[in-house]
């Protein structure tokens, strides 16, 4: 059996191979204020191409700029250098085409589960029947029928992050930022959250950008595999995961992944 692919790719640019680009990030940095800059450089130099509907995670320890990153493609902070473009026009800001998922889940806490989810579609001027009748079919998919009318303090941490990605979906945008929304789920609504979440992803052909502690979490869901390293936040390797879906957690050729990315973030 082949080994894993790995590539190094701490100067070069990480790049998405043949696939047409969707997401073009370029020699970026971000530079906190900090009283030691070498400390408040969060991400540094990174060049990474997403290509059209892949699915890409970034994985690296607590403070290595997964989080500062994706809220850069998000276009909620601006990159102190560099050029992010998504379909090769800048990004200058959050724009519809975008759904993010937050680390934590960011609900709306004056507004019920199903309001929360319709509230994109409020702004976009959906009219109320088509608005609820999508919101029903969100809550459906993260299973949490019977939860609609509940306010987020009244639900779960899963369940709020559930209702998370579900108003991310909402306007079903061409590209998901995901920043380790299945954290805080057990391990079998985890499992079946994955399962949701490729299925979305293959029906609805989307581009995910997707953040995670979990390098099996990575193994199981993604195309490709970015492993940073902290202070300062840089891209480290690339693994690339080229086994058919869906992969069986319990393979040989699994745990050869698992070990290789294991490598790569120590
Ligand atoms: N608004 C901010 N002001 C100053 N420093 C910040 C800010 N946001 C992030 N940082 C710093 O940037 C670095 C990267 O933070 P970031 O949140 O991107 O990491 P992360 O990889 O998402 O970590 P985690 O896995 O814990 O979520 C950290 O050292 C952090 O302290
Ligand atoms: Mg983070």
């Amino acid at each position: 059996m082949q080994s894993p692919r790995v590539e190094r790719v701490t100067e070069a640019v990480a790049n998405a191979g043949s696939a047409r680009p969707k997401i073009e990030i370029l020699q970026v940095s971000k530079q906190f204020p900090a009283e030691d800059p070498a400390r408040g450089l969060a991400v540094s130099n990174v060049s990474l191409t997403v290509g059209q509907n892949e699915f890409v995670s970034l994985l690296g320890r607590s403070g290595c700029g997964k989080t500062t990153l994706l809220n850069m493609i998000a276009g909620l902070v601006a990159p102190t250098q560099g050029q992010i473009a998504i379909d090769g026009k800048p990004v200058r800001g959050p724009g519809p085409d975008r759904g993010m998922v937050f680390q934590s889940s960011a609900l709306f806490p004056w507004l019920t589960a199903i309001d929360n989810i319709e509230f994109g579609l409020v702004n976009r001027g959906v009219p109320k029947v088509e608005r609820r009748r999508h919101a029903q079919d969100l809550i459906s998919l993260v299973q949490l029928s019977g939860f609609e009318s509940k306010y987020p303090r009244e639900l779960s941490g899963g369940m709020q992050q559930r209702v998370a990605i579900a108003r991310a979906l909402a306007l079903d945008p061409e590209i998901l930022l995901m920043d380790e929304p299945f954290g805080a789920l057990d391990e079998l609504t985890r499992a079946e959250m994955q399962d949701e979440l490729l299925a979305i992803w293959q029906k609805r052909t989307k581009t995910v950008v997707f953040v995670t502690h979990s390098i099996s979490e990575a193994i199981f869901l993604s195309d490709r595999v970015i492993v940073m390293s902290p202070h300062p936040g840089r891209i480290r390797e690339q693994i690339v995961i080229d086994v058919p879906r869906p992969r069986q957690r319990a393979s040989v050729q699994f745990a050869q992944f698992y070990e290789t990315i294991q490598r790569a973030i120590e």
